[in-house]
This record gives structure tokens, C-alpha cells and sequence, in this order.
């Protein structure tokens, strides 16, 4: 006998849903739905390409002393424009801001705080490869009315929700609101995200990592080991033949880990040591390892829980690891075992 196929689901559905269980508040459910809008704005301007004039450098830099694309700045300004009148934040923090944005007197200021990276991955916007948003909900606390970079500083488990958008072949959107990590896939011609994945699970064991290799020699240590111990393949200590694979845009290396596991990885390299990583934490490393956790997989330092880690800066960068639960324990295990046999310093 044939069942009639599932209704589909849109975004706005599933939220409503999840608003009706008391899995989300209508403030943020609406924010997420406005970043949600943001993203198909900013989709559309990647995919006009050379077509929209979006394509090259600013000729600015941020904060970070990086180079600014067109499209940084551009879907830095959709992000802002969407998200400052919607009356649910009181403030923005951006990578390509110095310091978070209270939200401007004229419009109502409303309970959360929004961090995001609005495009990552700009190194392959010019070359026409998969770049993405990633975005942190947080609460504002109790009594800010103004609020400040200091008020950004929570650890990653106080994120109320966490998403990126990848802007690929199809635009996707996958998102956790602490129930699960689910995908939506934009129908381009309705202009709706659809529920396309329910609770994603990340399988525990894999064979792929994903690691910029050129940085290899600029590795700690533990790092140097465990990677040229995956390398050794079959014949080495982990009895298996691994496969590497590297966008070099996070979203679409988490994504691809999302969607059949992997190990993803940007260890400290003695180029970034001083700043402490590569890749940011409040609007990098956090969304990503809540998500990341939420569908059943797990992120770490190398030496701490991801979303433990005390925020001190707004820009503050994070060694990162994430991905199947039991290659992210592997790879914490060689740096707790060689930060264990190093001389302890002597107390006079
Ligand atoms: P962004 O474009 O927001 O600055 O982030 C780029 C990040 C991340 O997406 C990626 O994993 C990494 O930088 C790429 O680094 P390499 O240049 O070392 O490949
Ligand atoms: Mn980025
Ligand atoms: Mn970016």
C-alpha cells in the first residue's frame, strides 16, 4: 500500500513548530527568520557573480588586518540593514566590524545578540567555490540596555542558537536552536528554505580529514604526529588509510563533515601562535561546534572543550578540531599525551 508523501516543511513551519513545544521563543524565531531572509540576499549577490559587479577586492581591511572582498563588505552591510529594525536584538557583532553595534535609538531594542561572520571562505569567492554565513544568537544579559563588547563575551555553551548558510551549488541553510541540527534547502523559485535533512547525525568513525597540509612543518608537535600517523594509512598505528579533502571556506568543510563525517581541523601553526589560531571563536569556532555537538559529533581546542572556552577578546582566535566524535578524542588524545610528558616546570 502507498502513503501519501510528507508535506513539506519551510523553514517558517518548523520554527512555528518548534515555537508551539517551547523550544524557542517568538522573538528569536523571528530573528532567525530575518537572518534566514539576509542569507537569500546575500545568495543572490554570490550568485550573480562578474554578472553583479561583486566580484574583486574593497580595497579596505578590517579589523584582523585582512584584505576585504566586495562581497564581505556587501553582505556584511545585508546583515545589518536586515537585522537592525526587527525590534528582537539589542546588538551586532561582526568579523568585519571593530568593535559590536548596539542597535541604533530610533528602532526598539529586544533580548538577544547576534554575531556573525557574514561571508566566509572569501579567498574562493573569486574562483567560483562554495562560500557560506555563519551566525551565534546570544542573550543579552539582564539590565544591558546598551550593550557593549564585553556583554559578546559568553562561552560557547551559552549560545541560544547557531547556524551558517552555505552558498553552493544550492543554498543551504543548517541551523540548531539546542534541539538538534537540521538543513533546509532553498527552493529558489518559491524564495522558501524547506526542510530537506531532520536531525542530522555525524557518523562517530571516519577515513577523511580535512587540514590545509602547507602548513604542516609550522604545526606543534602533537599535531606533526597525529596527522603524519593518519598518513601512515593502513600500515600505521590507526590500521586505516585515511582520504584528505580542503575547501578552505570552514562552512563547506563543515558541511561536508555534517553530511558524511570527517575530521575538520585549523591547529595552532607557529604563523598564528601569537594570536592564539587561525579561525575566530565567537562567530567561527562556537556556531560551528554547537552544531557540530548538537548532530552528535565534537569540538575541541585540542585541549578543551570548544564551547568552554572563556571568551576574552571579540576577535579572539581558537585552535579548532571538529567533526566525528571518536577521530576529534584521537586527535585530543596526541596532545594530552605530549603536553603529559613534558618536564614540569620546577617550583623553588
Ligand atoms: P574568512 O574568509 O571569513 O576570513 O575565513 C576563512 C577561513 C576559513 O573559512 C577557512 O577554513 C580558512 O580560513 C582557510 O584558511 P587557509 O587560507 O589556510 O586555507
Ligand atoms: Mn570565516
Ligand atoms: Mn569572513
Amino acid at each position: 500500500m502507498s502513503h501519501p508523501a510528507a508535506p513539506p516543511v519551510s523553514l517558517t513551519r518548523h520554527l512555528l513548530e518548534a515555537q508551539r513545544a517551547g523550544q524557542v521563543s517568538a522573538d528569536l524565531r523571528l530573528l532567525i527568520e530575518v537572518v534566514a531572509r539576509a542569507c537569500k540576499q546575500i545568495s543572490i549577490a554570490v550568485g550573480k557573480g562578474a554578472l553583479g559587479g561583486v566580484l574583486g577586492d574593497a580595497g579596505t581591511g578590517n579589523v584582523q588586518g585582512e584584505a576585504q572582498k566586495k562581497l564581505d563588505v556587501l553582505s556584511n552591510e545585508i546583515l545589518l540593514e536586515a537585522n537592525a529594525w526587527g525590534g528582537h536584538l539589542a546588538g551586532l557583532a561582526s568579523e568585519e566590524m571593530d568593535h559590536s553595534q548596539p542597535i541604533p535609538d530610533v528602532y526598539p531594542r529586544g533580548n538577544y545578540l547576534l554575531l556573525f561572520d557574514p561571508l566566509d571562505g572569501s579567498s574562493n569567492i573569486d574562483v567560483n567555490v562554495s562560500v557560506g554565513t555563519i551566525f551565534s544568537v546570544l542573550r543579552c544579559p539582564d539590565g544591558v540596555t546598551e550593550p557593549r563588547d564585553e556583554h559578546f563575551l559568553q562561552p560557547g555553551t551559552a549560545q541560544v542558537a547557531a547556524g551558517y548558510c552555505v552558498y553552493g551549488p544550492s543554498t543551504m541553510l543548517v541551523l540548531t536552536i539546542g534541539h538538534g541540527t537540521h538543513a533546509f534547502t532553498l527552493d529558489r523559485e518559491v524564495g522558501s528554505f524547506m526542510l530537506t535533512r531532520r536531525d542530522i547525525r555525524i557518523p562517530e568513525e571516519t577515513r577523511e580529514f580535512a587540514v590545509n597540509m602547507s602548513n604542516q612543518r609550522f604545526w606543534e608537535p602533537p599535531m606533526q604526529r597525529y596527522v603524519a600517523d593518519l598518513l601512515a594509512g593502513a600500515e600505521g598505528p590507526r590500521g586505516k588509510d585515511f582520504n584528505m579533502r580542503w575547501v578552505a571556506s570552514m562552512v563547506a568543510d563543515v558541511h561536508r563533515i555534517l553530511t558524511r563525517g570527517g575530521i575538520f581541523s585549523y591547529p595552532l601553526d607557529a604563523k598564528c601562535a601569537a594570536k592564539g589560531g587561525r579561525l575566530r571563536l565567537m562567530y567561527e569556532a562556537n556556531p560551528m561546534a554547537l552544531l557540530v555537538e548538537q548532530a552528535g559529533g565534537a569540538a575541541s581546542t585540542g585541549r578543551q572543550r570548544l564551547l568552554e572556552v572563556p571568551p576574552t577578546q571579540l576577535h579572539q582566535r581558537v585552535p579548532v578540531f571538529l567533526g566525528s566524535r571518536r577521530e576529534v578524542e584521537a586527535a585530543v588524545r596526541y596532545h594530552l599525551e605530549h603536553d603529559a610528558a613534558q618536564p614540569q616546570p620546577q617550583v623553588a
